[in-house]
């Protein structure tokens, strides 16, 4: 295929990338941002295969139908409320496919049989030259050793952030030096991809890349534990993204580049959203350091005889005369599997002329947009889901504000108890409504494990039980009013 045919193609692919991800800006763009997307991915797939000379289609086919039925039965399968899971472990296999592809080359370059361990650790006289001329081999190298790197280390990270997700791994575990161990663990790879770049038969030096990243991966993300793992989640999404670009510059894959900086600054992007939303800084999630703890906080002084519960029927009393409501949903909501329910209660009170909006927070849920899409499911109108900053302000002329299955996003504490944990986290300033009604199950915390100041406020009112049940009880409430 000619040259010019297959950049233009490319470029094509990389314009349909550009025109997917902003699509995805935008709850009503999103699913045909994420089609463009795939039909770039598509078309630079076939165009890819069509131009190499891969003399064997069956292993390609075969990974297809394999890679493919694995796919989709997984994300058939997964649970809404799984989600995070299955972006951590897409990102580590993003990361081990760029590892695999900077290996391949590199040993078929060295022309070492990875199979043969004496060969392995065997070094041989290769030149530079072998993997190009001049800078070009020099830059091939460089670019061998990173993605070895940033791959090793997005596999093992992302595998335990999903161990961690999943509840397979609940205790925090990291090297004794904290930052500074992993600091000198990542100085130690960066040392041998050193040595491989000036003698790139030093087969040694790349199995200590890999040996040191996949360790780093293990050491970086173990210690971080619960609030701050959607974040590393993010992170690591990026380094996939670089390690595929990098693995772009070793094929010269101009189309792997384009799509590798796309995910990676995406990934950064988005990191930095979550940075700010639960307020952890960037620094902080890069070296591993575990989010402090804080002062302990006795839920029972919080708590102790200020906690007020009402039934259903009660609230929907109050609602029949509220004139603005706001829904404020969370990962109970996602949990009880409510959205449609809600959508029910928010359609009665809009019937009887009530306006209704729906406040979401950042990280509301366990994953981003995790409540935009639930709703969007129960088919909410979108311009109804109004982003904290925009909700805000409107909390002093609410009448109600319900609260379902959210609590760390509505607690106080983030804006008023310099020692809490969520300190300076932005919440949604619910307690500013004339009335608050909370639907969760009991006291218990929620994600950061602090008690709420919100359930024992004059104006609050706490409905027990699951999301969907309460929910619907009130909805035949009110229309039976
Ligand atoms: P949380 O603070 O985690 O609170 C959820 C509440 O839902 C719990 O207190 C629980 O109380 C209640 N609940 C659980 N099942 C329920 C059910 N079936 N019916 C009714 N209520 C139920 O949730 P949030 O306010 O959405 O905050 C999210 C938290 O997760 C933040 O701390 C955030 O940092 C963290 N996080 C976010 C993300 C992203 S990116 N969104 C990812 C990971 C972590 P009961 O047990 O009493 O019912």
């Amino acid at each position: 295929m000619s040259p010019s045919i297959v950049s233009a193609v490319y470029l094509l692919a990389g314009i349909l990338f550009i025109l997917g991800i902003k699509g995805l800006t935008k709850p009503k763009t999103a699913v045909r941002g994420n089609q463009l997307s795939a039909l770039g991915m598509l078309i630079a797939v076939v165009v890819t295969l069509l131009d190499s000379s891969i003399v064997d289609f069956s292993f390609i086919i075969a990974g297809v139908l394999i890679g493919g039925i694995v796919g989709a039965t997984m994300a058939l399968k997964i649970q809404m409320t799984s989600m995070p899971q299955m972006v951590a472990l897409l990102n580590g296999f993003g990361g081990g496919a760029s590892l695999t592809i900077a290996l391949a080359e590199y040993f078929s370059k060295v022309g070492a049989d990875p199979s043969s361990f004496a060969q392995l650790v065997t070094p041989i006289a290769v030149e530079s030259s072998a993997f190009g001329a001049g800078p070009e081999g020099t830059v091939a190298l460089i670019s061998i050793g990173l993605t070895v790197l940033i791959g090793a280390v997005t596999l093992t990270g992302s595998f335990v952030a999903f161990a961690k997700l999943q509840e397979l791994m609940k205790k925090s575990y990291g090297l004794p030096g904290g930052p500074i161990g992993n600091a000198l663990f990542l100085a130690a790879a960066l040392v041998a991809v050193v040595l491989l770049v000036t003698n790139p038969g030093n087969s040694l030096a790349m199995l200590s890349i890999v040996a040191l990243a996949l360790l780093l991966g293990l050491f970086l993300v173990m210690p971080i534990g619960g609030a701050d793992m959607p974040v590393v989640i993010a992170l690591l999404n990026s380094y996939s993204g670089i390690a595929a670009a990098l693995a772009g510059f070793i094929l010269g894959n101009t189309v792997l580049i384009v799509a590798g900086s796309l995910v990676g600054t995406s990934g950064l992007i988005l990191t930095q959203i979550m940075c700010v939303a639960m307020n952890r800084s960037l620094a902080n999630v890069l070296f591993g350091k575990m989010a402090a703890g804080g002062e302990t906080v006795d839920a029972d002084e919080i708590y102790a005889g200020k906690v007020t519960s009402a039934q259903p029927d009660e609230i929907a009393m109050m609602l029949e005369v509220a004139k603005r409501v706001v829904i404020v949903p969370g990962y109970g909501m996602a949990m009880a599997q409510a959205q449609h329910a809600v959508r029910e209660l928010a359609d009665a009170m809009e019937s009887r002329g009530t306006e209704v909006e729906y406040g979401i927070h950042p990280v509301a849920g366990r994953m981003p947009g995790h409540m935009n899409v639930l709703l969007a499911e129960a088919e909410v109108p979108y311009d109804k889901l109004v982003e904290m900053d925009r909700i805000n302000p409107t909390f002093e002329d609410t009448d109600v504000v319900i609260i379902i299955g959210a609590n760390d996003v509505t607690n106080p504490m983030a804006r008023e108890s310099e020692g809490s944990p969520i300190y300076g986290m932005p919440i949604l300033n619910v307690d500013k409504a004339k009335n608050v009604v909370v639907i969760k199950r009991s006291l218990s915390p929620g994600f950061a494990g602090l008690p709420n100041p919100l359930f024992a406020m004059d104006h609050c009112l706490m409905v027990y039980g699951d999301g969907k049940k309460a929910v619907i009880d009130m909805t035949t409430a009110l229309n039976q009013s």
